[in-house]
């Protein structure tokens, strides 16, 4: 007997399969092929496609949590959680309500994705990322390990960015009415990308192209197509043109 539990209304596809002590809530739909885990729990109405990957203890369409002393979170309605076919999604992950993952995605163990976030086809979400809400991950990005996303950010197409990168979106610091104005987080254009251990300051732009060296403290926006290094971080160099993007070979 199995000890999982799927309300009536779980639809699930031909040849999906699931582990022990899972709990399938209303309106869930499954698509076929897909091979989940013990202990998954998804959350009413989400949505997942073909051929996708579940791995054990992960949660997908978690209601977010709104704290007494909150900025950021207000009540709202969200839509249900969206995963694309032929996604993998670790083990221990959490995929909020409201969040949508486009097909071929990976999400590693452990990481984390809140509620109003969109990530594009053929992304990688390293392990223990934290994507927080209100941000937008394009197509094929590689966030790695340990990679910190503000709310309110937004990744463009093709961006690199490496493990333990921080970034930031409120110069108040939580203090003072004057912080709502400002309050911005970080925008990396089409291939840019972050060198390990980077910090990245509120609302700053990362051109096109642009590459942020390791340990670099990021205060200005930083011009298409060049290097970046230092604290604060200066222009050094162009990107070696093999590196750029155009020259790549890869399709949009
Ligand atoms: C930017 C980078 C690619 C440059 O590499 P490089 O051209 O081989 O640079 P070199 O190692 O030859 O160093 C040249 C000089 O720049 C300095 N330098 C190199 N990287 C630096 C950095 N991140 N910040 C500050 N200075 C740096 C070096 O100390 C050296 O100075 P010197 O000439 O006074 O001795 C590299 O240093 C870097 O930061 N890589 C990040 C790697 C990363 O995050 N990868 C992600 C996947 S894990």
């Amino acid at each position: 007997m199995s000890t999982s539990i799927l309300s009536d209304s779980v639809s699930l596809g031909e040849n999906t399969r699931y582990g022990e002590f899972c709990v399938f809530g209303e309106n869930v739909t499954i698509g076929s092929g897909c091979v989940i885990g013990h202990a998954v729990k998804i959350h009413t109405g989400s949505v997942i496609g073909d051929n996708v990957r579940i791995d054990d203890n992960t949660v997908i369409g978690k209601l977010p949590m709104k704290a007494a002393n909150s900025a950021t979170t207000k009540e709202q309605t969200l839509p249900p959680a969206t995963i694309k076919s032929n996604c993998i999604i670790g083990t221990t992950v959490i995929l909020y309500r409201g969040c949508s993952i486009g097909e071929k995605v990976l999400v590693a163990d452990l990481a984390t994705v809140r509620e109003n976030v969109s990530v594009g086809d053929f992304t990688i979400v390293g392990r223990g990322v934290t994507i927080e809400n209100f941000c937008k991950v394009g197509r094929y990005c590689k966030l790695e390990s340990n990679v910190y996303l503000c709310a309110y950010s937004t990744l463009e197409d093709r961006v690199f960015v490496a493990p333990c990168t921080a970034t930031s979106n409120d110069n108040y610091m939580g203090r003072s009415e004057e912080r709502f104005k400002h309050f911005k987080g970080v925008t990396i254009k089409k291939g840019g990308r972050i060198g390990v251990n980077s910090t990245i300051l509120p609302g700053k732009v990362i051109g096109a192209d642009s590459m942020v060296a390791g340990g670099a403290l990021v205060t200005k926006d930083t011009p298409e197509g060049k290097i970046v290094a230092g604290s604060p971080a200066k222009v050094w160099r162009e990107v070696d043109s093999d590196q750029l993007l155009k020259n790549q070979g890869w399709p949009e």
